[in-house]
């Protein structure tokens, strides 16, 4: 992986030099989380997703009552947040942030953090030593294959109709009604896609899936495939 071998520490002996990563891109509701989450499991790796990451910022943000317009400010709420992301919890300064992360005020301030150059260089920091501390992973998010992990085995951009994506999304949290969700959604389609730095695009040399019509099972059978066939 030459693209991180400048980003280890000078003890790099303690970390595995080849790092299994599997990057999954894509906008919300493509089906990130739950692919990333099975084929993870299939592979017998971790997985992060790093949308919780810059939500977690998002909302510490907000306890802390800092003007979004400060990016400086907002930059340090992220360099001094302990950020604390597995499958069911997400802990920010000790404090169980789970279900607030996902609720509408987060929601609509994320895109707005997440733009900021800032914010994005201390939380790419942190996720790539989140990997090289695992000798890999399954990453899911926005830049995952074009900035974090540009030598990622397998890289994959997931998307789906915006129907689907925010019926996705509304099942997903109970108290967002459909056209709610389907604006936000599209507002922060536009905001993730335009930004200048680390936008939303699709790799070179990603697999694209569109994953309106298919099953989870067919999703991943298609990578575990892939992978399988790129090492024959
Ligand atoms: O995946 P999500 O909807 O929970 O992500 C929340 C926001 O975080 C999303 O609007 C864009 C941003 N994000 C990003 O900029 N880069 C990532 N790697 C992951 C998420």
């Amino acid at each position: 992986m030459s693209g991180l071998d400048s980003e280890l520490p000078d003890d790099s002996q303690q970390f595995p030099t080849k790092l299994r990563v599997i990057a999954i891109d894509g906008p919300a509701g493509s089906g990130k989380s739950t692919i990333a989450k099975h084929l993870a499991r299939r592979l017998g790796l971790e997985y992060l997703d790093t949308g919780a990451m810059y939500r977690s910022v998002a909302f510490a943000v907000m306890v802390h009552g800092v003007d979004l317009a400060d990016s400086a400010a907002v930059v340090e709420v992220a360099k001094n947040s302990r950020i604390h992301v597995d499958e069911s919890t997400v802990t920010v300064n000790g404090v169980d942030a789970t279900t607030q992360i996902r609720g509408p005020e987060v929601t609509r301030s994320v895109s707005t953090v997440a733009a900021i150059p800032g914010v994005r260089e201390v939380l790419r920091v942190r996720q790539r030593a989140w990997a090289i501390e695992r000798g890999g992973g399954v990453l899911e998010g926005r830049d995952i294959g074009t900035a974090v992990f540009p030598d990622a085995e397998l890289k994959v951009y997931l998307s789906a109709s915006v129907k689907v994506r925010a019926e996705r999304r509304a099942n997903e949290v109970a108290a967002l009604d459909y056209e709610t969700v389907a604006t936000d959604l599209a507002a922060r389609d536009a905001a993730d896609s335009s930004r200048q730095h680390d936008p939303l695009i699709q790799a070179s040399d990603a697999i694209h899936l569109d994953t309106t019509e298919l099953t989870i099972d067919e999703v991943v059978s298609n990578l575990v495939e892939r992978l399988n066939t790129d090492h024959d």
